[in-house]
């Protein structure tokens, strides 16, 4: 079967691990603010995108080309501060129908937050959010930033990819 990788990234995180699961796949990789490309003419897709303010960054993009993307396979790689967990789990639950996360195969990457490269505004956001944060450690990300880049983690979605890959069926 033949795919493709759609992301959409604010500071480049995301951007960087679309390129790392490009390069071990060969799959093309395709930026979804640039449009070059048409998700309905591949048969399994990778949908990539950031959580900012728990929100996930692509959420009207996947709303938009739902009819399009829907009853085949689709990994869903998202890139946030926060691990895998519940708190995720809600913010994705927030930015799409249930219907929607139940049809993808959700892999959790961790990303990168450098605060000298925000924007003003999202520094001051962030600043007052971290200061009024009840989470210790999500406070200190919040105010200091960090750096949980790890090209290994997407060990999983190469796993899922080389099935995808190997297989008629749609799973
Ligand atoms: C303005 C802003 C808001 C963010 N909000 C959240 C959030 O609500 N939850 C979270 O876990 N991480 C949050 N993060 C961390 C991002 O998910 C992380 O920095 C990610 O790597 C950004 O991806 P990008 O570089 O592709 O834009 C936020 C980061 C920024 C800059």
């Amino acid at each position: 079967m033949n795919g493709a990788i759609f992301f959409s990234s604010k500071y480049g995180s995301t951007a960087q691990y679309a390129d790392w699961i490009g390069e071990a796949t060969g799959l093309p990789v395709f930026d979804i603010k640039e449009a070059k490309a048409n998700p309905s003419d591949y048969d399994f897709l990778l949908l990539g995108a950031p959580i900012i303010y728990y929100k996930l960054l692509n959420r009207k993009w996947v709303k938009k080309n739902w009819s399009a993307i829907a009853n085949r396979p689709i990994i869903f790689f998202t890139v946030s501060g926060a691990p895998a967990g519940p708190k995720l789990d809600d913010w994705i639950a927030e930015s799409l129908p249930v219907k929607m996360i139940s049809q993808m195969k959700h892999v959790a990457l961790r990303g990168r937050q450098i605060p000298k490269e925000l924007t003003w505004y999202d520094r001051l956001l962030l600043l007052i959010g971290g200061l009024k944060n009840p989470d210790s450690v999500a406070r200190k990300e919040e105010l200091k930033g960090f750096d949980y880049m790890d090209k290994s983690s997407i060990e999983p979605i190469l796993k899922l990819v080389q099935k995808y890959q190997s297989s008629e069926a749609t799973l």
